[in-house]
């Protein structure tokens, strides 16, 4: 069958498709039904049944005969150590860490904080915690002591699980000092932590609160699976939103593990053994479904990569991996292309490796531009397949699914809705928009499996954030349209947030922390558009009068309290200070406006501006940037 008849066969019929897709799981009570309409607009599926991830994603595999299969090839050029890690020896290390966690008290239903570099101890804690039915919680390295503390507070974990130090390239960042800092600055504070001490920086550990991995590991009775009802969360991944509060967005069990695998022949087109390659890291939804979960669960083998695509130690990297442990497909975000371009436009390092193994290259977390794509199919001969998806959904909502079908490609859509999801553009109104016209994209609910099914302590806010502007219906937060042949176009978020290489970030947190500053009146981030990153965030401060700083120390304090309190990934480098903000005259301040400027995009003078001659003021403030033709 091709994707039509697949789509239109969900479509006729969803239980019936995710019970089929359900059969491909080692369920210990199989469902009886898919979906759970109980308590419409929230959803649940196969909430009936039991099963644990961990036996799926591990035991089922060994038991079946592939326990010698790699299940996880690291390959760390910042530490220079590359290690495989055998089916066998994974559910080993999986059922120690669990039996450490049991012997510590930690249950099924209590949250565990992972907060760990691109290790492969990073995936052994995750599937630790799903082996007991612990609801694991993973924060990005690149966040700052405060990210951590708020992550902490809301999901309450009973302990940390946490690397002494993450390697960027050319410095060591301990996280032992900012784990301490964020558990001092949080009103909950974990049992205990568990510390993998690396040997490029070791950990100062607090008798009986800090335990070292390998102690902590050894000679303890090894944990079984636990099985856990099919709505039991999995797991909590904090996601930006339009405040400094991030959302939890939960992930039920059964969906998860059901959705997951069936992505992986249909989608990516790889089979059990395939070794499957997604550059990201464990702190994103990328990680979590393609780095860690997807792979493990289908039987494949997953590559843990510790470096960048560049200067790790050069634009070759990508290629030498791809070379040296066959990887069939790799996916990763488009600005890491950028930067390979950047360095190796005429693709020297490319030819240099064997890449006959690869079968298609996979890019998403921000929009692909055609350049990028061009560049990239040209240079490795291979399809390049853009799509589309979100933390909340967890796999994709639109693609182009080489295990069905290769469709056409469109370059700049991600192409055609996946089954599961029936995506619509609705204008304001909420009316659906015609063929080619720009609205909000949304999908009709139920949401498949897999997605999420509420926020974490957050019922009202889900329902504020995704249900309630057009009921019925699952509003993603971008905006786009559907061409005449069903091709998603994505175009823009109609929130404030903003996609910095890959990583998504919230302006309006930001704004947070710049009002924060005992000399900054009011202020604004926009994101502009870059060359490498797709976005950066800019920020425009109007300072309070009588003020005895310059305004150069105040933008270098603003950048050094963004640095301190949201991380060194927020990657904001750039502020100015102005008189004003551009207002409308209900005091609404005109952000796209501004990005429109910054970009040196046309843009209509907004109707309802209060004073438009501060336009001119933001474009000269602009231009001493470099930004608004500058
Ligand atoms: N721990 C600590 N710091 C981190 C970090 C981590 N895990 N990850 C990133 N950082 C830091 C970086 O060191 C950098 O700090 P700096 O300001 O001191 O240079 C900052 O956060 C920004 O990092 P990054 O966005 O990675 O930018 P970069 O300039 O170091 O590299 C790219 C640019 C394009 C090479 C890089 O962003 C990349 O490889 N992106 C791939 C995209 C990706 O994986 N996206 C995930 C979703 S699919
Ligand atoms: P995240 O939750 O970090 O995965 O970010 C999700 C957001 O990234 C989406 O809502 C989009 O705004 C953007 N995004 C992800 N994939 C794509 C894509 N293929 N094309 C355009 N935008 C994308």
């Amino acid at each position: 069958m091709g994707y039509a008849e697949i789509y239109a066969a969900w479509k006729a019929d969803p239980e019936a498709f995710w019970m089929e897709a359900a059969q491909a799981i080692d369920w210990v009570s199989p469902p009886t039904r898919a979906l759970n309409d109980d308590n419409a607009p929230l959803y649940e599926w196969f909430t009936e049944a039991r099963v644990n991830t961990c036996w799926n994603a591990v035991d089922r595999h060994v038991e079946a005969g592939r326990g010698d299969q790699a299940a996880i090839i690291y390959d760390s050029p910042v530490t220079g150590i590359k290690r495989r890690i055998t089916y066998a020896e994974l559910k080993d290390q999986v059922a120690s860490l669990a039996g450490g966690l049991v012997t510590k008290g930690v249950t099924k239903g209590d949250r565990v904080i992972i907060y760990m570099p691109m290790v492969p101890e990073a995936l052994v804690a995750m599937l630790a915690c799903a082996r007991i039915g612990a609801i694991h919680s993973v924060v990005f390295g690149g966040f700052a002591a405060n990210e951590l503390a708020v992550r902490i507070d809301d999901a309450a974990p009973k302990a940390i699980i946490a690397g002494s130090c993450g390697i960027e390239p050319g410095r060591i960042v301990e996280y032992k000092p900012l784990l301490d800092a964020a558990i001092e600055m949080a009103n909950h504070k974990p049992d205990f932590t568990v510390i993998l001490q690396r040997e490029q920086c070791l950990a100062n550990l607090t008798p009986g609160r800090d335990y070292a991995w390998n102690e902590f590991t050894s000679g303890v009775e090894p944990a079984d699976c636990v099985p856990v009802e099919g709505n039991h969360p999995a797991y909590i991944l904090y996601t930006s939103g339009t405040t400094g509060q991030p959302k939890g967005v939960v992930r039920h069990t059964a969906g998860h593990l059901v959705a997951l695998n069936w992505t992986m022949k249909n989608i990516y087109n790889v089979d059990p053994g395939d070794v499957y390659w997604a550059a990201s890291d464990v702190g994103w939804v990328v990680g979590h479904s393609y780095i860690c979960y997807a792979p493990l669960i289908h039987g494949n083998t997953t590559v843990v990569f510790e470096g960048k695509p560049i200067g790790t130690p050069d634009a070759g990297t990508f290629w030498r991996v791809i070379e040296e442990y066959n990887v069939k497909v790799l996916f990763t975000a488009p600005t890491a292309f950028r930067a390979i371009k950047r360095e190796d436009s005429r693709g020297e390092f490319i030819k240099k490796y064997d890449l006959s193994s690869l079968k298609a290259l996979y890019l998403a977390g921000e929009r692909a531009d055609p350049d990028t794509i061009h560049w990239a199919g040209d240079k490795l001969g291979v399809p390049v397949i853009d799509h589309w998806w979100q933390t909340e959904t967890g796999y994709s909502i639109a693609a182009n699914p080489l295990g069905i079908e290769a469709l056409p490609v469109k370059i700049g859509s991600p192409s055609v809705a996946m089954p599961g999801y029936d995506v619509q553009i609705l204008g304001d109104d909420g009316h659906p928009m015609p063929a080619g016209e720009l609205g909000a994209i949304v999908v009709k609910l139920p949401l498949p499996p897999g997605t999420l099914p509420t926020l974490w302590n957050a019922e009202d806010r889900f329902k504020s954030s995704y249900l309630n502007a057009f009921p019925g219906y699952y509003e993603t937060g971008d905006a786009g349209y559907i061409d005449e042949d069903g091709y998603l176009y994505i175009m823009a978020r109609t929130d404030d947030v903003i996609n910095v290489a890959g990583h998504r970030l919230s302006t309006g947190a930001m704004e947070e922390v710049l009002a924060a500053h005992p000399d900054v009146a009011e202020c604004a981030v926009i994101g502009v558009t870059d060359q490498l990153k797709g976005q950066l965030p800019l920020g425009f401060l109007c300072t309070n009068s009588g003020t005895s700083k310059s305004d150069a120390d105040i933008v270098t304090e603003c950048v050094k309290l963004m640095r301190d309190r949201i991380g060194p990934v927020a990657a904001f480098k750039h502020a100015v200070v102005v008189d004003r903000l551009p207002k409308t005259r209900s005091g609404k301040i005109l952000r796209g406006t501004m990005v429109k400027i910054a970009d040196g995009d046309t843009y209509k003078m907004p109707a309802t501006i209060d004073d438009p001659a501060i336009l001119d003021e933001i474009e000269e403030a602009l231009k001493t940037l470099g930004y608004a033709g500058g």
